[in-house]
């Protein structure tokens, strides 16, 4: 009687630990037969962002949550994933989203097919699949800004190299001329 009970504790206790490894927090999860990984539905959760996924996902539905953006890479782990649904999320599709963009149409054309932009008001209620990079607001600006950022640096840094030679010349004027006085 005892031995049944404990390998029973211990095969929950190791069903446990596996299933909070492989399932997000306020996730449901069910295990899709042996070695076929599980599914993952997040859907309805009011999830802000996506939560860390098993590599073991395999089915992961994200619906209808209140996410804005996927960080870049949240998705690259997921090498054993057949179907994803990201819909009815209030995507920003601004610089930022171009992972997720990229991310969704290189796995399949269906994944991406329900996504809408909320944010910002130029992109309201497009598309996902339909915008290209120059709707994509800051994308276009950033490279430009950092570039300008590079100039003021080295601008900065040259102006004072060029001070600190005029002060030196300043300050060695006086001994210059001692040390010609001396000749
Ligand atoms: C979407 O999620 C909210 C809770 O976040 C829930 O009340 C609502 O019923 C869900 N809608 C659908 C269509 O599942
Ligand atoms: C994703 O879920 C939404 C809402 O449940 C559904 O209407 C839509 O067809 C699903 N999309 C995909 C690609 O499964």
């Amino acid at each position: 009687m005892k031995i049944p009970t404990a390998a029973g504790f211990v095969t929950l206790m190791l069903f446990c630990l596996v299933h909070a490894e492989i399932c997000p927090l306020s996730c449901i999860c069910k295990p899709l037969g042996e070695m076929k990984g599980w599914l993952v539905d997040c859907s309805s959760k009011g999830l802000k962002e996506v939560p860390a996924l098993s590599v073991s996902t395999r089915k992961l539905y994200l619906q209808n949550n209140s996410m804005t953006t996927v960080r870049a890479g949240a998705f690259d782990n997921l090498r054993n994933l057949e179907e994803v649904n990201v819909s009815d999320n209030p995507w920003n599709c601004d610089c930022d989203i171009l992972y997720l963009k990229l991310w969704l149409e290189d796995f399949s054309e269906s994944s991406i097919a329900n996504v809408i932009c909320a944010t910002p008001a130029s992109n309201e209620r497009k598309p996902l699949s339909q915008l290209s990079g120059n709707e994509l607001d800051s994308c276009r600006k950033s490279l430009p800004i950092k570039c300008l950022d590079f100039f003021w640096r080295d601008l900065a840094l040259i102006t004072f190299a060029v001070l600190v030679l005029i002060l030196t010349l300043c300050a060695l004027r006086k001994h210059l001329r001692k040390i010609v006085l001396c000749v």
